[in-house]
């Protein structure tokens, strides 16, 4: 099957922060997950280049837009990899495949008869690049995001008839209840639906840095159109000389609280007007916050991720974000809680009982991991767990999945104290014993370890190189799977312990 998922394409007026490594770690960790059970993935990540808040910071910075696109598109796509991401494509929304493409659905959208002339007036946050209702904002007409007062614009644009899509949207919602998820999301969409659509702008007048409308020259679109079909239109270029549209579309979208209405309003509606599928669905997490506030460029309370993972290694930086943060909901990071972690449960309950296990199986049994009965209580305890994991994944449940793997590793450390295999190595009549205590924490180890690849990419398949495991599919993620016999590998400590402090 084909498993297509992506993030929000990052706006370049700012430098890439923990917040969006965020929702990349995210869609890597699915993109992997999916790999390892067959599916054919395609992973796009990219970035917003066009619009108001791009003109305004390239203003500020006294170069052209395309000047600071350039600049820090490279950045984000350095923090793609340097978390690593294993994106099929980046899409630059400046790409002119992308922009031919965008002016082809929206003169499709045009000639259904979803567009309109008229004259816009209303409150405008440049931040957002979002036009607001009275409902929405703030006393003394202040954006209720930024908290910035909002300009009151009146300028001649073409309309998407968002209206027209009222009761198709509806109906979307009600046949598919897990279209948006979690669930508090979708109740927030569907009765931000409820309130009655009302028609958006489709293009701007005033703007030049964006797709120029094809029927009209003297208008760009709304950079929110443009950058949401960056979604559709990847698939058309990212190969060249292929058009994976077919193979992929409809995408699993991964998106932060804060654009859930473009996403699961003015997105579908617009895809409908196109008579284009809509997408498979869409997965809404909440904000990295510090000091119980968003993380983000404008407060000024950013994590960078490239120091940290020039410290601590990308893998503990992936593991922290999703073990400490339920996916999906709010939750505070700081520099102390990632220590605290990752000597807690990386160094000590993932690498000792690594250590141990290792040393042991060599120790003992000359570096081959033993053939044994596998110990009941770990066969239980293992029992289904490579299907939850899938399930929560399926889910977009990235921390249920985690800590379903995590319970097994700790499963494992109450393991190893209760059978005290030193004491059995002591005992000639206790080999047989032994066997099957070592066979069980490595056979523990690996079913963790193929579990843990999506999440922990290069520790975990450090651990299975240590373990002389061969196979990194689903599949052989059972407790029993492998028989024993394996030749161990070298093992260097997964998790050493870390001296600076992160900045
Ligand atoms: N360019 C638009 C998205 C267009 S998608 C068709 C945009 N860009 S953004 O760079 O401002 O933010 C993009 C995403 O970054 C957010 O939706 C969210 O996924 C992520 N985050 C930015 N700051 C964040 C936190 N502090 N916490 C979690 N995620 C955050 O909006």
């Amino acid at each position: 099957m084909a498993y297509y998922v992506t993030t929000p394409i990052y706006y370049v007026n700012a430098q890439p922060h923990l917040g969006h490594a965020y929702t990349t770690i995210a869609a890597d960790i699915l993109a992997r997950h999916m790999r390892q059970r067959g599916e054919e993935v395609f992973f796009l990540t990219g970035t917003d280049e066009h619009g108001e808040p791009v003109t305004v910071a390239a203003e500020r910075e006294g170069i052209t837009p395309r000047e600071l696109g350039d600049r820090n598109a490279v950045r984000f796509r350095d923090m793609a990899e340097k978390v690593g991401a294993t994106n099929d494509f980046f899409i630059r929304t400046s790409d002119p495949e992308h922009m031919a493409a965008v002016q082809k659905v929206l003169q499709k959208v045009y000639d259904n008869g979803y567009v309109y002339k008229g004259q816009y007036e209303g409150w405008y946050c440049p931040r957002c690049a979002d036009f607001k209702t009275e409902q929405e904002i703030l006393e003394g007409n202040r954006c209720p995001i930024h908290e910035i007062e909002l300009i009151w614009e009146q300028e001649e644009n073409y309309f998407f008839k968002l209206s027209a899509f009222q009761e198709r949207l509806e109906q979307l919602y009600a046949d598919r209840p897990e279209w948006v998820r979690p669930q508090n999301r979708y109740n927030e969409a569907l009765s931000f639906i409820k309130q009655g659509l009302i028609d958006v702008s489709l293009t701007r007048a005033t703007l030049r840095w964006g797709v120029e409308v094809p029927w009209d020259p003297s208008h760009v679109f709304y950079v929110w159109f443009d950058a949401l079909l960056n979604y559709y239109t990847a698939l058309s270029y990212a190969r060249p000389g292929e058009d994976l549209t077919d193979r992929f579309w409809p995408a699993v979208h991964l998106i932060g609280k804060d654009i859930l209405k473009f996403h699961a309003t003015y997105w579908p509606a617009l895809l409908m007007a196109a008579d284009i599928e809509v997408p498979k669905g869409e997965y809404v997490h909440g904000y990295l916050l510090m000091n119980d506030q968003k993380m983000s460029k404008s407060l000024g309370n950013v994590i960078d991720p490239f120091e940290v993972i020039d410290v601590f290694g990308a893998d503990a930086l992936r593991f922290y974000l999703f073990r400490e943060v339920a996916f999906g909901q709010d939750g505070s990071v700081s520099t102390e809680g990632f220590e605290q972690r990752y000597t807690s449960e990386l160094a000590n309950e993932l690498g000792n009982l690594a250590n141990r296990t290792h040393s042991m199986v060599s120790k003992y049994r000359d570096g081959v991991v033993p053939q044994a009965d596998p110990p009941a209580e770990l066969t239980s305890e293992f029992d289904g767990l490579a299907e939850d994991v899938c399930a929560a994944m399926d889910r977009t449940e990235i921390s249920s999945a985690l800590e379903a793997i995590w319970k097994r590793v700790r499963a494992l450390n109450r393991f190893v104290q209760e059978q005290e295999p030193w004491k059995l190595a002591k005992d000639e009549s206790a080999a047989g014993q032994l066997d099957q205590v070592l066979y069980g924490l490595a056979e523990g180890l690996r079913v963790t370890g193929v579990l843990l690849l999506s999440i922990l990419p290069e520790k975990a398949d450090r651990l299975l190189v240590a373990l002389g495991a061969e196979e990194r599919s689903i599949e052989c993620a059972h407790f029993g799977a492998a028989s024993g016999g394996a030749t161990l590998g070298e093992l260097e400590q997964l998790f050493p312990r870390v001296e600076r402090e992160p900045a």
